[in-house]
């Protein structure tokens, strides 16, 4: 128990801000939505009112809905009884005092911002709104979310408002999953989902209306998107009769920003449903252990709240929260006090298989708590019911692409001011809700605004395919909001090309056959190669089986008090060749079984996960037959496997320097085997890695043994220049 979090104390601290935006002097359309809760619902809509703010710049609408009182009386009469419920919490929402207010305002300008406090009804009003008036006569009305998660269970939640079956009116398609129909008029989507869409339907003319919910993610796919739907939005003005609308939401956002690029107005949207007080944790040097003090703060709230309240932590990565669950799990053995509700704890990440996470939304039966321990993916959008303290760690698990490295790599690092709202904004959903937060107002207050989009730092191999698959020749000046460095999208470009994805035509990176073939997978362009390398190599079968293995985190369960035992039982699968070898192994064990819970149980193997790759792997081959990749098996001739990762992860290969040091081959960068590969111990000459891990040292993790010899049949040019010093193999033997 470092820094004796124990004896820390809170303090509240009332937001001086009255709003979770940044305006910078930017005025904005304010609606006044109630303010908390359905005490006040109509009053402050009475009277036809409009003024100005001088002071804020701030234009305050009031406004007469006699007209939409009306409509409600109407749908009240129609609405069943046990209906009722549903249609009170509908209406004590911020925003359903303004709708037509709101629409109004929305029809004077084709792409507008909304901003609104988080829980005050935007998601899953809005596209209501546009429904129940029949703006999507013409076309459909598309949401995107940045999380599949999100995308799911607020589908599922506007399709119970609108007491339809999902799939119907209401939908969603996420990766691997589609839930539409022909009828859908309400849609959720990925936004990575829209992007394959536009591959399909350039002018994406189904839809009227796009709104980007959570805007402020500024996730790689939701940058592309922007630029796309504006040059979409244009086109569709000179040469379609119907115009798309553009709605971009968010309850934190650089509002300044956001107006510039997509010269639009802002509507804020005022009022919050539920209040949410905030706690800071009172305390001269910053904590450092943050795990052990949300865990004893949660401990703490256990202490205090009643039943079926329940607790969201955040954390940041899988392996911190599979090992926070294990604690909470060891600890109700210690529960003193058999009266205090019954804890469950449930793990939130995203390799975990959706139907897993979807387990957290299942309501909290009597005489029980819930505590949820997530990364970001519960950060924003998604409602988890029960939640009424939120635990926040000040922590995430951010991927940051290294261009001298060449790689992506993972660190911890503090999250942003609107990550820190977006956290407290899941507790006060359903009622009024606490946030703790493991920093002090000082370390918010010193916290970014928010952090760098995702372009700016990330690998940008995919995204430049998906443009130049969308035909847009010139990447680098494509419209984006925040402009990536040119050295790289330069290098997105060299690498694309070493994949022989695209080639130069007039001085014009174009895609090759190959590119246009990877375009079409759901994948990282190395894999989507594998995939399509798969019959030179006659191992298609393999290759999908291993790349769904990939997709899936942590196929392994390995207890810390049953460790020996694991591997004892695991020993099975092993094979000197590495860590993919065995994947396969597993796989195939899987899918040799007779009772696969039983079987993964008793192989020490997650079947959750093995379920998940199983889908994955179905979905990857059916594409794969769409596109003639004929399906092809090595039998066993494991080599021929290899030679085919080689033939898309040529740059992740390593060289033995020393014992246990090596040298990536394309960076000079030392490495080492991670210890969680089955070739720690082994000490071969050449390793191919799936990826880098850096903690203190950097890692590889998920290794395979190669040979030179192979690596110089496939491209002994790119070796010799990159220097490798064998050329043929040495004395090992092996299996192929
Ligand atoms: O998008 P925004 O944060 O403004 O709110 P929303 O997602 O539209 O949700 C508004 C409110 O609807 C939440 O605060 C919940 O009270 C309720 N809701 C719910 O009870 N269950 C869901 N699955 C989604 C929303
Ligand atoms: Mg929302």
């Amino acid at each position: 128990q470092p820094e004796n979090a124990e004896n820390v104390e809170f303090e509240e601290i009332v937001p001086s801000n009255q709003h979770d935006f940044q305006t910078n002097g930017v005025p904005l359309v304010s609606l006044k939505g109630k303010k908390f809760g359905a005490a006040n619902s109509l009053s402050n809509s009475l009277q036809s009112r409009s003024n100005y703010d001088y002071e804020n710049g701030i234009k305050t609408v009031n406004f007469d809905n006699s007209n939409y009182k009306q409509n409600k009386s109407q749908i009240l009469s129609e609405v069943k009884l046990d209906r009722k419920t549903i249609l009170n919490q509908r209406q004590s929402l911020p925003i359903y005092d303004i709708k037509f207010e709101l629409l109004d305002t929305l029809a004077k300008s084709c792409t507008n911002i909304i901003m609104g406090e988080t829980g005050s009804g935007k998601t899953t009003q809005i596209p209501q709104f546009l429904h129940e008036e029949n703006y999507d006569k013409e076309g459909a009305i598309c949401i995107t979310q940045p999380r599949r998660v999100a995308a799911i269970t607020i589908a599922k939640r506007v399709a119970e408002e609108m007491n339809c079956k999902i799939g119907t009116l209401v939908g969603y398609s996420v990766r691997f999953e589609e839930m539409c129909s022909k009828n859908t008029k309400i849609k959720f989507v990925t936004d990575g989902m829209l992007l394959r869409e536009v591959l399909k339907n350039p002018l994406l003319l189904k839809y009227k209306y796009i709104l980007l919910d959570e805007a402020h993610e500024r996730t790689v796919n939701t940058d592309v998107l922007f630029g796309i739907l504006k040059s979409i939005q244009k086109k569709r003005k000179l040469k379609e009769k119907l115009p798309l609308h553009l709605i971009i939401m968010s309850a934190t956002m650089d509002v300044s920003n956001f107006k510039t690029y997509f010269n639009a107005p802002a509507l804020y949207v005022e009022g919050r449903q539920h209040q949410i007080n905030i706690q800071h944790v009172k305390i001269n040097k910053p904590i450092t252990d943050y795990m052990s003090a949300c865990l004893t703060f949660m401990v703490k709230v256990h202490r205090v709240a009643k039943e079926q309240e329940d607790i969201l932590i955040f954390l940041t990565g899988q392996e911190e929260i599979d090992f926070a669950i294990k604690l909470i799990e060891n600890f109700k053995k210690f529960e003193e006090f058999p009266s205090y509700p019954i804890l469950k704890a449930f793990p939130l990440y995203a390799a975990l298989p959706y139907q897993k996470q979807l387990q957290v939304f299942a309501k909290t039966p009597p005489g029980e708590r819930k505590v949820i321990v997530s990364t970001n993916i519960a950060e924003t959008s998604v409602t988890i019911p029960g939640i009424k303290y939120v635990i926040d760690s000040g922590r995430v698990k951010v991927r940051t692409y290294n261009s001298r490295s060449g790689f992506d790599e993972l660190k911890v690092c503090k999250i942003s001011q609107s990550q820190s709202m977006q956290r407290a904004g899941r507790a006060g959903r359903e009622c009024p809700g606490v946030c703790y937060r493991i920093y002090t107002n000082q370390e918010f207050v010193d916290m970014p605004f928010n952090t760098d989009p995702e372009i700016l730092r990330t690998n940008l191999c995919s995204t430049v395919l998906k443009l130049l698959a969308m035909k847009i020749k010139d990447v680098i000046n494509f419209d984006f909001m925040d402009k990536p460095k040119v050295e790289n999208l330069q290098l997105a470009l060299d690498q694309l090309k070493s994949l022989k994805a695209i080639e130069e035509v007039n001085g014009a990176p174009v895609l090759t056959e190959l590119g246009r073939k990877m375009s079409l997978f759901p994948l990282e362009p190395r894999y989507a190669k594998l995939l399509i390398n798969g019959p030179t190599y006659s191992c298609t079968e393999e290759i999908l089986t291993i790349v769904a293995m990939l997709s899936t985190d942590s196929v392994l369960v390995t207890p810390t008090n049953k460790r020996e035992e694991a591997e004892e039982k695991r020993k099975k699968f092993f094979s000197v060749e590495g860590d993919h070898i065995i994947l396969l192994n597993i796989y195939k064990g899987f899918m040799e079984c007779t009772n696969k819970q039983k079987w993964c149980h008793r192989s020490f193997v997650n079947y959750r996960n093995l379920c998940y790759a199983e889908n994955v792997r179905q979905q990857l081959k059916e594409i794969c037959v769409r596109n003639n990749i004929p399906l092809m098996s090595c039998n066993g001739k494991t080599g021929l496997v290899l030679r085919c990762l080689i033939s898309g992860l040529f740059r992740n290969v390593a060289e033995k320097v020393t014992d246990k040091n090596y040298i990536v081959l394309h960076t000079r960068e030392e490495v080492k085997i991670h210890p969680s590969s089955s070739m720690f111990r082994l000490s071969e000459d050449y390793v191919l890695f799936t990826e880098l891990v850096k903690t203190e040292k950097t890692y590889m993790h998920i290794n395979s043994s190669i040979r030179a010899q192979w690596l110089m049949e496939f491209d002994s040019e790119y070796f010799l220049s990159k220097h490798i010093k064998q050329t043929k193999s040495e004395s090992k033997s092996y299996i192929f």
